[in-house]
């Protein structure tokens, strides 16, 4: 058992967000930090977590609780062995008091597939490093691949004896259960060692345990398979789990991508070369809860296919559910005959680095080339392929990007746009009704995201997607040329801007509003509001006081009158927020409403900046020549961040506006 001295100092150590970040991609939002959550499936976050509170909480889910808590789920390990977690990752020292039996049972069970593996895993590595075997077959093995002596230890490689019982008597001598071993897939059904005459690779989970082996085999054109794996336990389940996610994961949050190979092989060798940010699916197709696992950490992944056409051909087909997930898909192949690895070793790895860089395509260009390339102008297949391209733009949940790979595709396979678009519309809507179908219980949620007959946006407006496209169309156009949340915002500037918004956190009006909008400023359309603005600003940054005074008297008349009339208009609703049934709260504006006021201000302001934005990036996307895959990337994640950044001021809005 734990000192409850040291559980005290454990749980004051334990800070959630060190914690949750092990495994959750975590941004920064206000005081608090938000994430997908991972326990259950998401697409826009909803997992909060309070560094203050040291407390994590999932609006989504409801799964709240401490960094012991947290442990607990995620790793699914009971109360006492999440605290002894967190020791270990915080180097507090544990002298467990004695246990009564049935903790000591309950401990084992809970531990001992672990501890198990841990076994195994080092008895493979000493095998490897310290027998003559060992030396002689499996490391001259690894180092003739170039795997220097770091990485074979990093990756818990191994070697596995050319004998029936080295492991399972080591291991039963050691107190292991033969039942145990056979359980964990060390031992096999007639009590011998299962992996025999095979170099070992261990597979680890996120957090870096254990969980799993694979033996390759080590004669040449062999019958046997080239390599087998344990099978799956209560800690070890295939389809969720991605070969070097532990030793990518801070790679690819870094890099804000995940590069997918299909080998143990080339995820080491990658990695060695410094390319961390790789995981391998293990020669399968990737699964729903593999790319869950991999949206934890970053929405972009890059393929590197290996094989021949046909080879690269199916596994594209299942990738159109990671565009579902809305998530950037890039695909590279692997010149003739080349796996990762080997074209790593061939070329070296800037060279490599450089060729993925370079030869990462749109994963929905790239399959309308390739599948074009094989039609020859058979207009048949032609037809075929349509379908197959339409197919997968319907999955895209993103409108936006939609329509930039209709017109794109059209481009590629020299259609008209409209017949691709209607095609597109059809499927799109295939899709909607059977997912209706499925949850026609729940209220229908009607959004508009077209505006009206300007054609830019041609796919009908989705309930599902009512995450990604809040409505833009008639508020926007209201508010164009008007500037009404400009005014407002230079109002409340003048008016309240000196006034205390936030107690606790001694916080300004003018603090507030102009620490949410100091990156757009110079995107006020009003020269006059901007200077407003501008000058308040100036005077926060000089810490001089913030009064309705200093705007009145100022010695530039412009600014002064503007004050003046500022002061004197009443206030009135602006259209386009009466429209979205978002006014402001009074027309003389009372103290206690100057709070939701300059919110309700600044949230329009910025929503409309952002969809402002949106149509920028828009247009850049449609300029971008098609074999520019990196600019599209690029874009493609402004599209993403412009998303992000809406759904989150439009859930603002709506809390405002429920208040
Ligand atoms: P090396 O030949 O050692 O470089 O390995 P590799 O990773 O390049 O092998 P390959 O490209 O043939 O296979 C890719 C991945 O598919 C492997 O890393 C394994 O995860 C998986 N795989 C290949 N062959 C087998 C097999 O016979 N059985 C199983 N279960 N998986 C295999
Ligand atoms: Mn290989």
């Amino acid at each position: 058992m734990i000192p409850q001295k040291t559980v005290q100092e454990i749980l004051e150590t334990a800070k959630i967000e060190d914690v949750i970040q092990d495994f959750v991609n975590l941004r920064r939002r206000g005081v608090n930090m938000i994430g997908l959550c991972p326990f259950h499936n998401e697409k826009t976050p909803s997992f909060t977590v309070s560094p203050a509170k040291n407390i994590f909480k999932c609006f989504g889910c409801g799964k709240a609780g401490d960094p012991a808590k947290f442990i607990m789920e995620h790793e699914h390990l009971s109360y006492p062995d999440s605290l002894r977690y967190l020791a270990r990752k915080y180097r507090i020292e544990v002298q467990e008091v004695e246990l009564t039996p049935e903790a000591v049972a309950q401990q084992q069970a809970e531990e001992s597939i672990y501890i198990l593996n841990e076994y195994a895993r080092q008895f493979y590595q000493d095998q490897l490093f310290e027998t003559d075997m060992g030396k002689s077959i499996g490391l001259s093995y690894f180092k003739g691949r170039g795997f220097r002596e770091e990485t074979i230890r990093k990756f818990g490689l191994g070697y596995a004896p050319n004998e029936y019982e080295a492991f399972v008597k080591k291991a039963t001598q050691a107190g292991y259960k033969l039942d145990f071993l056979k359980k964990l897939g060390l031992a096999s059904q007639y009590d011998k060692d299962f992996f025999r005459n095979r170099v070992m690779f261990t597979i680890f989970n996120l957090s870096g345990k254990p969980i799993a082996f694979a033996g390759r085999i080590m004669e040449k054109d062999a019958k046997a398979p080239k390599y087998i794996n344990s099978p799956e336990t209560e800690i070890y389940v295939k389809n969720k789990n991605l070969y070097g996610a532990f030793h990518a994961k801070t790679a690819i949050r870094k890099a804000d991508e995940c590069i997918l190979v299909e080998g143990y092989t080339d995820v080491i060798s990658l990695h060695q070369a410094g390319i961390e940010n790789v995981v391998a699916s293990s020669g399968t197709s990737l699964t729903e809860g593999q790319i869950a696992l991999i949206k934890r950490f970053t929405p972009n992944i890059k393929i590197l296919y290996d094989g021949d056409a046909a080879g690269v051909k199916a596994a594209l087909r299942g990738l159109d559910m990671v565009l579902e997930q809305d998530m950037n898909v890039r695909v590279v192949l692997i010149p003739d005959g080349h796996d990762p690895d080997s074209y790593l070793q061939l070329v070296g790895a800037t060279a490599f680095q450089a060729f993925i860089d370079e030869q990462a395509k749109d994963f929905i260009l790239f399959k309308t080339n390739l599948l074009l390339a094989e039609t020859k102008g058979d207009p048949v297949r032609k037809a075929g392929l349509v379908r197959d391209i339409v197919d997968s733009i319907s999955r895209v949940p993103d409108p936006f990007k939609r329509s930039f790979y209709v017109k794109e595709c059209a481009r590629v396979m020299e259609l008209e746009e409209e017949v691709l678009i209607s095609e597109t519309n059809k499927v799109v809507r295939q899709i909607l009704q059977k997912r209706d179908d499925a949850r026609r219980k729940k209220p229908e949620v009607k959004v508009n995201i077209v505006p009206e007959g300007d054609g830019e946006f041609p796919m009908e407006a989705p309930p599902e997607f009512e995450d990604y496209m809040p409505v833009v169309g008639p508020m926007e156009k209201q508010a164009t040329g008007h500037e009404f949340q400009e005014r407002d915002i230079a109002r409340i500037l003048v008016e309240a801007g000196g006034k205390i918004y936030d107690e606790k956190e001694n916080m300004s009006v003018a603090e507030f509003v102009l620490g949410s909008i100091q990156d757009v400023l110079e995107d006020f359309d009003n020269e006059s509001y901007k200077r407003i603005a501008k000058e308040a600003l100036q005077l926060l940054l000089d810490k001089q006081p913030i009064n309705t005074q200093y705007f009145i008297g100022h010695n530039d008349q412009v600014i002064s009158e503007l004050a003046v009339d500022l002061l004197h208009t009443p206030w009135e609703y602006s259209p386009g927020w009466a429209e979205r049934e978002l006014y402001l709260s009074s027309q003389k504006m009372p103290e206690e409403n100057f709070n939701k006021d300059s919110l309700s201000a600044l949230l329009q302001f910025k929503l409309r900046k952002i969809i402002r934005l949106c149509e920028k990036n828009q247009q850049q996307l449609k300029a971008v020549p098609s074999d520019d895959s990196s600019q599209l990337m690029r874009l493609l994640k402004v599209q993403m961040k412009l998303n992000e950044m809406r759904n989150e001021v439009m859930k603002q809005v709506g809390m405002v506006v429920l208040k």
